[in-house]
Formats: structure tokens, C-alpha cells, sequence
């Protein structure tokens, strides 16, 4: 079941439920490490990557089980001396565990975590500021040794607003002794996310939401109920597949306070949006409008998470469209296969290409090569005259829990094989 198959040309109609948030489950899944006790993280959406953080927990020493759509992780039974030396394998998927075991032992092994498809991700941002906070790094054969005989606070500013590192300095600083000051803390709502589900567990975390957190360390967490927000990138990719295909649907739990950039683009190609409690109704245009310039930018800018999602639907745009990749160096491997469909893309830069709007794409055998430009490549098939293969679809199934469920409850004709 590696491949997708979609018959294209085909407005999307109806409505869907967003699952919840991949981006906020990891880092409190790895949050449950810090309470010693049980946790019911609820609205956990059934992907590889979190069934990679659970066997993660499971190999630490975690009681991790499923219980309607949520996880129940029982951490009571991890010893100090059990997680020191364990070698955390695969642990490139999920840095977050490194500050939630710091927070929890002194000593941390893990894979280096590497590069991957769309950038070299490296860790200096984390590396730099757990080391203001008492932890030594050490590299021996490949694997990162990180020790900390006392973790304490500290005040840290981050030259830039690194997610994961975010993350490391919260889930580290909420055990540490004293207080942390973070000056430059990533924006993304998944941050927020992870803060309330550790003020839940009993921490004291100030600035919410904003750039500058102050994370009170020292307190004794608790076990807790915890219901993880709806994807903001999942909406977006269905809502931006509505622009694409001229439908008009209905994103039920869309989290539309967390998708202002992807609303203004949406309305700018053309898209009419009307927003309600449950959700956000999406009607597009005949063809997408092409918007002049689209550039990814961190949080509330647009996310990078969903540049490729906005280059497939512009492929078909009325016009030209410059888009300029500001977060990762290498997000545009997605425009070989594009082309494959019919596309006009130049390549200007390694960062910036240029979309020359065309009015129809046609079927191909595509190749996903990761996550989110696979997602793309779904989304170019809806917009495409004909039959397109996507194959290399388990990156899809890294982040979405059933794309084709999704898509079909939208119209689409759509099957994985
Ligand atoms: C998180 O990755 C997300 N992953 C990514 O989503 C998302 O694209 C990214 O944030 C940006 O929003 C998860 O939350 C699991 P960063 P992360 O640290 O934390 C550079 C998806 O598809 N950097 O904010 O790795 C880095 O190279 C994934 O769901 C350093 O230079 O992102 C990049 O250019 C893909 N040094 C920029 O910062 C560091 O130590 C942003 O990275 C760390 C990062």
C-alpha cells in the first residue's frame, strides 16, 4: 500500500473532520516522560511518526496503549537508571525526546539525528542553549552523548526561532533547578500546545504565546487528560485542494485562528471562506488566481509546511507566481515531478522558483519524496485531466492519517494500492 492512485479533473464536494495535530502530539507525547505518572493525551492521530514516539516511550520503559482515539502513557514505571544509558534508536524522528529525558535523567544517548530530503536540520540551536543549561554533549561513533549532573535554568535567546529547539528548552526547563528565560521562543501554535499541556501536568509557564517565555522550573508535574488541537497543515493542504478544484467544502475542527496566512493566500487565489465554531466552509474558483509572490516565513507567516501544497495549486493559476522557500534548503523536489503533470516551473534559485500558470495539468506516475510534497502531488492529481500514481506514499502516511478517507468523504476518486 505504497501507492495512491487519484482520477483528477474533479471539483471536491462534502466535508471532512481534521485529525489532530501531528506537530503537537510529538512533543507532548514526549512531555508524558516528565510526570512520572499516567497521561491520556486524546486526539492523537493514528501516523507513522506517532507510533514511532510510542515505541520510542515503550523502549524507555512507558505502558503506552491506545484507548478510543487517544494515547494512555504510564511513565511511573520509567527508572532514572533505566533511561541513562539507553540508546534511543530512531530518535532522529523525534529530537523532542532529548529534553524531556534530560528533564527526567542525567544522562541522554541517541542517534545523531541526521539530515533529511528537505534540509540538513541541524541541532547547533538545541545543542547551544541545553549547554546554558548544565548539559554536555559528547560525540562518540555516530551516537550524541548528552549529561547533565544539574540541569538549571538559565536565560537563553534563540538567534533564531527554532521549533524543536523551542521545544528541548521547555520540556528541559520545566524540571530544571531555577528558572529559565527564553527570549526568541518559536511562535508555532503547536508550542502553545505543549505549554498547556504542561501547565496541566502542574508547570508554571509565562508568555504563552509569545516570544519571550519564562518557564518557572523545579515543580513537581502530574499525570493528566489532554486533548490534542486539530492540524493546521492537514486543513490547509484539504482547504488549499478546494482552491485547486474549484469545489466548495467543509473543514470540520479546521483551526482557523491558526491559519491566517493560508486564509489570506486562499482568498487571494480566489477562494471564498466563511467561518464558524465547528469549522470553515471553503468555495473556490474556476481556475486559481495566480498570487504575484508567495514566501514562506515562520510563525503567523505562511508555513513552510504548505509552500508545496500552494505550488501545485498555482501550477494551474491564471498568471505567474514567484515562490521563495525562507526555512529549509532544499523544499522544491517536488517541481521534477510537477512537471512530469505539465507544469511551467523554472528554477531560479535553489530557494525560488518561478510557477508560469497553465490550464490543465494531465496524469502521470509521480514519486512522493517526502511528507508534505507527497501530500502536493495528491493535490496536483485532484487538479489533473486524467489518472496520477503517486508512489513513495508511506512520507504521506507520516503525517496524515488516511488522506484517501479524507479526500473520498470530499468527492475525490481516490484509492491507495
Ligand atoms: C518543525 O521542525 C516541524 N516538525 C516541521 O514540520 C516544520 O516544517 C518546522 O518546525 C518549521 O515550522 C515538527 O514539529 C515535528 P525548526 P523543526 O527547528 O523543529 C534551522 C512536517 O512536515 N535550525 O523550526 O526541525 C533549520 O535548519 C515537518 O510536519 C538550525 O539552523 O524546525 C530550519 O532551517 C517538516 N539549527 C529552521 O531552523 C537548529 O538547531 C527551522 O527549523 C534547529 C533548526
Amino acid at each position: 500500500m505504497d501507492s495512491i492512485h487519484i482520477w483528477g479533473g474533479v471539483a471536491l464536494q462534502g466535508e471532512v473532520c481534521i485529525q489532530g495535530s501531528k506537530n503537537a502530539t510529538l512533543p507532548i507525547l514526549a512531555a508524558t516522560l516528565l510526570t512520572g505518572e499516567c497521561s491520556y493525551i486524546k486526539n492523537c492521530p493514528r501516523i507513522s511518526d506517532v507510533y514511532a514516539m510510542a515505541s520510542l516511550l515503550r523502549s524507555l520503559g512507558c505502558t503506552v496503549i491506545w484507548q478510543e482515539n487517544g494515547l494512555l502513557v504510564d511513565s511511573s514505571s520509567v527508572k532514572r537508571g533505566e533511561m541513562c544509558s539507553e540508546a534511543v534508536r530512531g530518535m532522529r524522528s523525534s529530537l523532542c525526546l532529548l529534553g524531556a529525558m534530560l528533564g527526567r535523567c542525567s544522562e541522554v544517548v541517541m542517534e545523531h539525528p541526521g539530515g533529511c530530503v528537505i534540509g540538513s536540520r541541524p541541532i547547533d540551536l538545541h545543542i547551544a542553549a541545553l549547554e546554558q543549561m548544565g548539559v554536555e554533549f559528547r560525540e562518540e561513533a555516530g551516537m550524541l552523548k548528552a549529561s547533565a549532573d544539574r540541569l538549571h535554568g538559565a536565560e537563553i535567546t534563540l538567534p533564531k526561532p527554532s521549533v524543536g529547539a523551542t521545544e528541548n528548552i521547555i520540556l528541559a526547563g520545566v524540571m530544571a533547578e531555577g528558572d529559565t528565560i527564553l527570549e526568541g521562543a518559536a511562535l508555532e501554535p503547536e508550542i502553545a500546545a505543549l505549554c498547556r499541556y504542561l501547565e496541566h501536568c502542574g508547570a508554571c509557564i509565562e508568555g504563552i504565546g509569545s516570544s519571550r517565555l519564562v518557564i518557572r522550573g523545579g515543580r513537581t508535574l502530574y499525570g493528566t487528560d489532554f486533548e490534542v488541537p486539530a492540524d493546521r497543515i492537514v486543513a490547509g493542504t484539504y482547504l488549499l485542494a478546494c482552491i485547486g478544484t474549484g469545489g466548495s467544502i467543509f473543514l470540520e475542527r479546521a483551526p482557523g485562528d491558526e491559519l491566517e496566512a493560508v486564509i489570506k493566500l486562499a482568498e487571494r487565489m480566489g477562494g471564498k471562506l466563511y467561518f464558524s465554531e465547528e469549522g470553515i466552509y471553503v468555495q473556490g474558483p474556476d481556475r486559481p488566481k495566480s498570487v504575484e509572490r508567495i514566501e514562506t516565513a515562520t510563525y503567523p507567516g505562511f508555513p513552510t509546511d504548505l509552500q508545496s501544497v500552494a505550488l501545485a495549486v498555482e501550477t494551474m493559476g491564471e498568471g505567474d507566481t514567484i515562490i521563495e522557500e525562507k526555512i529549509f534548503e532544499n523544499r522544491f523536489r517536488i517541481v521534477e515531478e510537477l512537471r512530469k503533470m505539465g507544469a511551467c516551473i523554472e528554477q531560479l534559485e535553489e530557494t525560488r522558483v518561478l510557477v508560469r500558470g497553465v490550464p490543465a495539468l494531465h496524469g502521470a506516475e509521480t514519486e512522493a519524496k517526502e511528507l508534505r510534497g507527497g501530500a502536493a502531488l495528491a493535490v496536483a492529481g485532484l487538479m489533473a485531466q486524467g489518472k496520477t500514481c503517486v508512489s513513495g506514499c508511506l512520507y504521506i502516511y507520516r503525517g496524515y492519517e488516511n488522506i484517501c478517507r479524507d479526500l473520498r468523504e470530499l468527492g475525490a476518486r481516490i484509492i491507495s494500492v
